[in-house]
């Protein structure tokens, strides 16, 4: 068999790649920002952009016109809107799986996308059946068992989404194969009053049907008889679920990533939260993202910025990681879910013929909710020896004042004075909190630009300073080189429709590299391995046998028998 040439030229194989690397050299290693906007009053209008609920204020990042002059035409070089429209179109861009990957249609309206019958006959009895969860008050704790893209997304989004939820209802995720995960789950929880929800497209996923299995003789210990209306299944393998015993389940297709699953039946359990209405909008807010990735112009075009930028960091500034920040604790989840989005996409060394590849590829994605992160590594951040770009992401109305969360409670009479009261009570409390985030948020990236000079240290006070210490020395200790990029996400607030928006953002963004990069960004052979060689140490963990391991693996092994 011959070897598949490249469709479109990779990255560094263009003309604007060199033009790049020369650009790089003149003037982007030494850019400085705070000259930057000293030099260009309107820099914030010239390098923000407004998208489907996203304004993104580029601004505080290491690039000027020329730069970005320069990385549009390498998306143009690279055929990024060919290899867009090919995704869109649903050709086989998951080459090495010889698969179509099309997880916008599942968010596209009725009768407007690929699949529509198939992706709306699923979505009808799903979101039926959701409503039905939510109704039947005998049913107080839904359990989602599955792991990676079906986990994370849902884990993500519910907590997001809480001032839309139905409070009667607890949701609890379960994926570690450490079955303190599932025993710290099922503590204090009735079998009939529980839902399991299987997740798993696969249906074969070690950590997966272990805790289901564990779920299921739980169930049927403790009296549970009736496994068919306490087991659910989200899953492309509808007969393994049957095999397992489970008469209802919601499927979708082989051309949906796990990690690109949230917006399938895999999303159960973001229905039974927010119900049909909400999920409906979180999927609406995500096909706007679709429309604005497939249809505005590249220099306007947020997906395909955020990629160029991830590309000039990583390439030519070589920054190896990319610090997210979400600025409202329902965001906690977030930097745990772009992990899996971004690393399981873009970690990849070959590119879709099977080369080699010469340049960095996917960074390294972590973080934590804002303030708490300030708390813990944002020293680094701010003094360390690596430059790390930070991602942050504000939202101007908090999810405490957004009137949807207390409708439960305005609807009921008897519930409205104590419920309008505490409202009102800690209304100014919560209100000069949230003021208290913004402006944590906003000194952070200001901070991470400005720095401040050991000058400017040694004419500042330090009472907690160690007393009779050289000032000189103090004030190295104490100075900040600043030029520290940063990227702001705003949300006017965060709603199923904005929430859908800002998570496609993330997925076009994350394809922009790929294609760019000339990878394939849909399959994860690099998690193959280590699955097959646990296998083979299973039975090895029983019975002892160390013949032909490593020193090191049998060494350990030997020890955690002992
Ligand atoms: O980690 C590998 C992976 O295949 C992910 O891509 C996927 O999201 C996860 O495992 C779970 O797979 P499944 O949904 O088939 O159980």
């Amino acid at each position: 068999m011959s070897k598949p040439s490249p469709a479109y030229p990779r990255c560094d194989a263009t003309a604007a790649w060199a033009a790049l690397h020369g650009h790089f050299e003149a003037h982007g290693r030494a850019f400085d920002l705070r000259e930057a906007f000293a030099r260009d009053p309107a820099r914030f209008s010239a390098f923000s952009v407004q998208a489907p609920e996203v304004f993104a204020d580029l601004s505080k990042n290491l690039l000027d016109t020329a730069t970005l002059h320069f990385l549009l035409d390498l998306a143009r070089e690279c055929g990024l809107q060919a290899q867009r429209d090919a995704m869109l179109r649903g050709e086989p861009v998951n080459t090495t799986e010889g698969r179509a990957v099309l997880h916008t249609a599942l968010r596209a309206p009725r009768g407007r996308g690929l699949h529509s019958k198939e992706v709306h006959a699923v979505l009808d009895a799903m979101l039926t059946y959701a409503e039905q969860v939510r109704a039947d008050e005998d049913l107080t704790d839904i359990v989602n068992i599955g792991i990676g893209g079906s986990d994370l997304g849902p884990q993500m989004v519910v907590p997001a989404l809480d001032a839309f939820a139905h409070h009667g209802k607890r949701l609890h995720f379960v994926s570690n194969v450490d079955a303190s995960d599932i025993t710290a789950v099922l503590r204090g929880l009735d079998p009939q009053r529980t839902l399991f929800i299987i997740a798993s497209k696969t249906f074969t996923t070690q950590e997966t049907m272990a805790n289901a299995a564990v779920a299921r003789d739980w169930f049927t210990q403790r009296g549970g008889t009736d496994v068919a209306r306490h087991f659910v299944a989200t899953t492309t393998n509808a007969s393994a679920a049957a095999q397992f015993g489970i008469r209802t389940s919601f499927g979708f297709w082989d051309w949906v990533g796990g990690r690109y699953s949230l917006w399938s039946a895999i999303g159960l359990p973001i229905a039974i939260a927010v119900g049909a209405k909400n999920f409906q909008a979180l999927l609406a807010g995500a096909h706007a993202m679709d429309r604005h990735f497939a249809s505005a112009p590249l220099a306007q075009n947020l997906p395909v910025l955020l990629g160029l930028l991830d590309v000039w960091y990583r390439n030519f500034h070589r920054f190896t990681s990319r610090s997210v920040a979400p600025y409202h604790q329902g965001l906690a989840r977030l930097p745990a879910y772009l992990q899996q989005l971004e690393m399981e996409s873009n970690g990849k060394r070959v590119d879709k013929t099977g080369a080699a590849l010469p340049f960095g590829t996917s960074p390294v994605v972590w973080g934590e909710a804002g303030t708490n992160g300030q708390h813990a590594y944002f020293q680094m951040l701010h003094q360390g020896t690596d430059v790390v770009p930070v991602e942050f992401i504000a939202v101007k109305t908090p999810s405490h004042a957004q009137p949807e969360m207390h409708a439960e409670l305005q609807a009921g009479m008897h519930a409205v004075t104590h419920a309008g009261m505490y409202a009102h009570k800690h209304a100014d409390k919560h209100a000069n909190m949230h003021t208290q985030l913004l402006a944590n948020c906003l000194a952070q990236s200001q901070a991470l630009m400005q720095g401040k000079t050991a000058e400017q240290a040694l004419n500042e006070k330090a009472p907690t300073a160690a007393p009779g210490l050289d000032p000189q020395v103090l004030a190295q200790h104490r100075s900040f080189p600043g030029n520290r990029p940063s990227t702001t996400l705003l949300l006017d607030a965060l709603t199923p429709h904005s929430l859908g928006a800002l998570i496609a953002l993330y997925e076009h963004r994350v394809f922009t590299s790929g294609a760019l990069w000339g990878i394939n960004s849909f399959d994860q052979w690099g998690v193959e391995l280590g699955k097959a060689l646990c296998n083979q140490l299973l039975p090895r963990l029983a019975s002892g046998d160390t013949s032909g391991l490593d020193a090191s693996t049998a060494g350990l092994l030997q020890r955690l028998r002992g």
